[in-house]
């Protein structure tokens, strides 16, 4: 990258930043900090290493989830809607994770016929690649996986010529107990993976999908590490876990500017680097399912502006800690509080965030300190260009 004299274009929510100087590796930023009254000028120094980048942010970097059969069933009557399509292409290109019932995954009676072929179509129209999150139902009782549904879902979409880019198999199985009867040892969870990667392998069209996992709620050696070290990492192209700050009917408004509660991530994504590298040290880690609050999302907030400044943190602290993909849940929630969208299939700010951080942010991403409670990041722009 030339940036000799870097410039500098700012990807501004609040416009906490008036202007900023660059000279070389020191940009100087004043900030207008927008709860003191009178307005009061404080000046920041933020050092940007822009010598050695951390991560590499590709069109793929954000991707989102669409839960189905429940959401994808309800946006599936608009999928023919110009607006709609014009929203979804905005998009465009990006992952769509297809995750369906907790625990199981995408029921298989719902990805045959007339709505599955609908949903495909509308994917093809606007550019969305298909991760799918394959129901594991069918589990013997020793814990493996038996493939002869997923195997039928495979047959038709192959018949069709629907691709996929990458598939999951079940969902958050480390918290599984607190949820259904069913539950699975890591050691099961990574034989069925095994049994998935042979299952492509009858598929032309499919032998070359990827497969992520184990797609845990938190990161706790047992299972993550677990899963990764008996056999998981040979098999799945990236290790991926989930994450919200808080559970969406206990959201505050001080929640979304709490910088206390923006690091909560730091630390999970920590021990997920930390736990995935040491099974192999190549091996990509994504943030397979994520959004500020949990459980539908908070009322009033996690759908409005002030639920930007978590997800643009998230956003750049991914970036900065290495992260390749990470999957905002979810697109569309019909009466949900967390989409992109919302029920009136209108634009939520998150989701001007998002366009805007693809069409400006790509390619190298760059080490910023200061202080702790100024969130600077900084990325290359598409033009080459520095993006705070
Ligand atoms: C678990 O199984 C028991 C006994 O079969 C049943 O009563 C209970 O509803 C099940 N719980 C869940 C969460 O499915
Ligand atoms: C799948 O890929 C493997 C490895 O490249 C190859 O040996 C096998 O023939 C492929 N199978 C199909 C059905 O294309
Ligand atoms: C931020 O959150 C932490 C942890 O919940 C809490 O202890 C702290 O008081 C909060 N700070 C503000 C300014 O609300
Ligand atoms: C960023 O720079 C700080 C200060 O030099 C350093 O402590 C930290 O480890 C760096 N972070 C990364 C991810 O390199």
């Amino acid at each position: 990258m030339q940036m000799n004299t870097p410039r500098v274009v700012a990807l501004l929510w609040l416009l906490w930043i008036a202007h900023t100087y660059a000279d070389d590796r020191v940009l100087r930023a004043d900030i207008h900090h927008p709860h003191n009254t009178p307005l009061k000028d404080v000046a920041v120094v933020v050092t940007v290493d822009h010598e050695q980048s951390l991560n590499t942010i590709t069109d793929h970097f954000i991707g989102h989830s669409l839960g189905f059969p429940n959401y994808g069933v309800h946006l599936a009557p608009y999928v023919e809607s110009e607006k709609l399509i014009n929203i979804a292409r905005a998009l465009s290109p990006m992952w769509v994770r297809m995750a369906g019932n907790f625990v199981s995954g995408t029921p298989y009676k719902v990805t045959r016929g007339a709505l599955w072929d609908k949903m495909n179509l509308f994917f093809k129209t606007v550019g969305w690649d298909q991760i799918h999150v394959l129901d594991d139902h069918v589990h013997h009782h020793d814990g493996s996986w038996s493939p002869d549904k997923a195997r039928a879902l495979l047959q038709y979409s192959a018949a069709k010529n629907y691709p996929f880019a990458g598939f999951e198999l079940g969902n958050e199985y480390d918290i599984a107990s607190q949820h259904s009867n069913k539950t699975l040892t890591p050691q099961q969870l990574a034989k069925g993976v095994q049994t998935l990667r042979d299952l492509l392998g009858e598929f032309h069209q499919y032998n070359s999908s990827f497969i992520m996992g184990p797609d845990t709620a938190f990161v706790n050696p047992h299972f993550f590490k677990g899963f990764l070290s008996a056999g998981g990492s040979t098999v799945v192209r990236a290790a991926t876990f989930h994450q919200y700050y808080f559970p969406g009917p206990q959201g505050k408004l001080s929640y979304f500017t709490n910088i206390t509660i923006f690091e909560k991530l730091s630390r999970r994504i920590d021990l997920a680097m930390e736990q995935a590298h040491a099974v192999n040290p190549h091996l990509p880690v994504w943030l397979s399912e994520t959004g500020s609050a949990s459980d539908h999302g908070s009322a009033g907030l996690s759908d409005r502006f002030v639920a930007g400044f978590l997800w643009l943190d998230k956003l750049g602290m991914c970036a900065k800690k290495g992260i390749q993909s990470l999957i905002r849940f979810v697109f569309y929630a019909n009466n949900d509080y967390y989409g992109l969208i919302n029920k009136e299939l209108n634009p939520n700010p998150d989701f001007w965030l998002t366009v805007l951080y693809k069409r400006i942010v790509r390619g190298a991403v760059f080490n910023v300190t200061g202080r702790h409670d100024v969130r600077v990041y900084a990325a290359c722009s598409n033009t080459n260009k520095l993006v705070l």
